[in-house]
């Protein structure tokens, strides 16, 4: 009996293979909409830390490079390209960053859609127009993201099938993961175009995951909840409420850049091979509490 249960019991290399650490996502290219933003540029970082070259775009150029140069520090010999003038409403510029990333890069085997736009408005201040410019951004810009970005994936996920011979890094590709937010399922006052396109944005996802599944390629969400030192506080709270914000929290603090990096490794990594159509909420429960007001 004994000598069956130590058969039977995780050895230390089974839980090594699967765990973080470094080189993970060696060979591996990350595409990132968004990628100047605080929190994405945070889970670029993380995924350039552990091995992978990436392109990050935006709409300005300088900001776009800038950051893409910084995040290059974090692991000598990264390749992190930084293309500005892309407008993620806009397909063609979409689709001129797909190329560059393919050709500069070699492919893509991981995609963040992460870009969004948001401020503070009551629904009698909305015109349609500022309700269209966040829909255009968070949920169409995602849209136009994934289906141009799909392809890649498919051809990452059957890279990582057949290449079963390199290392456990080389089994993972052909994942999207899109950043959302709590709004998606607990309304907010001033919120209704951000709530309304993150609630796209989730069922989006969803959909996605239904008939890309099949083709080896996962599709989740992120959904953030308050972000410390992020543009989107910023744009949000009002700092002399920030200890009254905190007591709020269940956990009885602000979330960090690194809470949202550390869930987007997870589900990038092998940890992450079996988990499709998820929406991972990293709020410390804030909104359980807002829901139940
Ligand atoms: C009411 C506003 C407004 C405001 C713009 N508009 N700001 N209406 N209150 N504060 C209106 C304009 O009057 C116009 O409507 C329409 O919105 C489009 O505005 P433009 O400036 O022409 O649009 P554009 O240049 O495309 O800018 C898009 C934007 C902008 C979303 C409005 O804020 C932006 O570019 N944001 C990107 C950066 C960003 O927001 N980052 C935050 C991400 S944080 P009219 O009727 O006049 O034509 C985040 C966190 C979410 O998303 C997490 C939540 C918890």
């Amino acid at each position: 009996l004994q000598e069956v249960s130590k058969a039977m019991a995780p050895s230390v290399e089974q839980f090594s293979s699967t765990s973080w650490r470094p080189r993970l996502f060696d060979n591996k290219v990350l595409f990132c909409t968004g990628g100047s933003g605080s929190i994405c540029s945070g889970q670029v970082r993380a995924l350039v830390a552990l091995g992978a070259n990436a392109c990050i775009v935006g709409r300005n150029h300088d900001k776009a490079k800038n950051v893409a140069a910084d995040i290059a520090l974090v692991r000598p010999g990264s390749i992190v390209l930084g293309l500005g003038g892309v407008d993620v409403r806009n397909h063609e510029s979409v689709k001129e960053a797909v190329e560059t990333c393919v050709q500069r890069l070699g492919g893509i085997d991981f995609v963040i859609a992460g870009a969004a736009g948001n401020f503070v408005s009551t629904i009698d201040d909305l015109s349609a127009n500022a309700f269209k410019a966040v829909v255009d951004i968070d949920l169409v810009g995602s849209f136009i993201t994934a289906k141009l970005t799909l392809p890649r994936l498919v051809a990452s996920a059957e890279r990582a099938r057949t290449n079963k011979d390199l290392d456990s890094s080389s089994l993972t590709g052909g994942r999207i993961i899109f950043v959302s937010s709590t709004n998606y399922q607990c309304a907010r006052i001033a919120q209704a175009h951000v709530c309304a396109a993150k609630a796209g944005v989730n069922a989006l996802s969803d959909c996605i995951s239904l008939e890309y599944g099949p083709r080896g390629v996962t599709s989740n969400v992120i959904a953030p909840g308050l972000i410390d030192d992020t543009e989107g506080a910023r744009r949000l709270t009002d700092p002399t409420l920030r200890n009254d914000l905190i007591r709020s929290v269940p956990v009885q603090r602000l979330g960090l850049i690194k809470d949202i990096s550390d869930a987007t490794i997870f589900l990038f990594a092998d940890t992450g091979s079996f988990v499709n159509g998820a929406t991972i909420d990293v709020d410390g429960g804030a909104w359980r509490i807002r829901a139940a007001g």
